[in-house]
């Protein structure tokens, strides 16, 4: 495996791969890999001749006081990850090498980047499409993989990648979980003993969500106040919110129809997790 610090080599060599005729694979990440990751790299490998991952803990997509400084960092772990899963390049950036001191242009999705997660998070998205459309003129990636874990960035980034005319693929992968249901991140090592066991609540409410629909329910407040029954039943569990949206306006939606997005974002402890499932 190559790893690449440097944005000029990591275009040029792109550039050398692509002259070739080979096609490039993509997954961006922060880091701290999971078997969530892992799959994202499977899915990537199969699309192309050369899988490429990077790890940047990118600083413009946290919230000033959120979790930047303590995000959890172990790059040993992450390359022999890499290396298990054949990636051919990692790229791994340093932060002034991508915030230049003079940096200033952004990247907006308007009308998705102030919803669900944005609510919150008003400068999340800004960051993430930022960084992300930065990390695509870098690696030049035929195809991009994403996880569904974070529904509303893949709809975010799939909307940047048609505004924009970005010459690639975007591919969406399925959520990676623990044993007992619990969608895999890097933050769920934050979680103690209870707070991990409380945090199981997200998917079961999901599940019951999925089960409902599936014996014909319609009507997104029935099944919201069911599975606030359940998010309730874990006191260290603080939703921060529970939508049920169309996934491609995020509005709202008035009966549960095909591609509708059930989302939850809840605060446990200081830790933030997210889960959805699309119906
Ligand atoms: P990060 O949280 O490291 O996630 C990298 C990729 O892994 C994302 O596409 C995310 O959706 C996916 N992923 C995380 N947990 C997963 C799980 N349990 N199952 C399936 N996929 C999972 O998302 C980011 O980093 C950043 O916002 C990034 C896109 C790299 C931009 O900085």
């Amino acid at each position: 495996m190559k790893v690449i610090n440097s944005i000029c080599e990591m275009q040029k060599v792109a550039n050398e791969l692509r002259f070739k005729g080979r096609t490039l694979s993509f997954v961006p990440t922060m880091g701290f890999l999971h078997a969530g990751h892992s799959s994202l790299m499977r899915l990537a490998r199969e699309k192309a001749d050369v899988l490429i991952v990077s790890i940047f803990v990118n600083p413009a997509q946290f919230e000033p006081g959120e979790d930047f400084d303590r995000y959890p960092r172990d790059i040993e772990q992450d390359e022999r990850l890499c290396e298990q899963e054949r990636v051919d390049i990692l790229f791994y950036p340093e932060k002034d090498v991508m915030y230049p001191r003079d940096f200033k242009t952004f990247i907006i999705t308007e009308n998705l980047s102030n919803r669900l997660c944005g609510v919150t998070r008003p400068a999340h998205f800004r960051g993430v499409t930022t960084i992300v459309a930065k990390l695509f003129n870098i690696v030049k990636p035929h195809f991009a993989v994403f996880g569904q874990k974070d529904a509303q960035q893949v709809l975010i980034l799939r909307r940047m990648v048609i505004d924009l005319n970005f010459d690639l693929e975007l591919i969406m992968a399925p959520i990676i979980r623990e044993p007992d249901g619990l969608a895999m991140s890097s933050r769920n090592q934050y979680l103690n003993k209870n707070e991990r066991q409380d945090a199981l609540v997200l998917n079961q409410a999901l599940n019951i969500a999925e089960k409902m629909i599936a014996s014909g329910e319609k009507n997104p407040k029935t099944i919201k106040s069911e599975m606030m029954i359940i998010i309730h039943s874990a006191p260290l569990v603080n939703p921060d919110y529970l939508e049920i949206v169309d996934f491609n306006s995020l509005e709202p939606v008035e009966r549960i129809a095909k591609d509708t997005l059930i989302a939850i974002a809840a605060r446990i402890g200081n830790t933030r997790l997210i889960d959805n499932i699309i119906v």
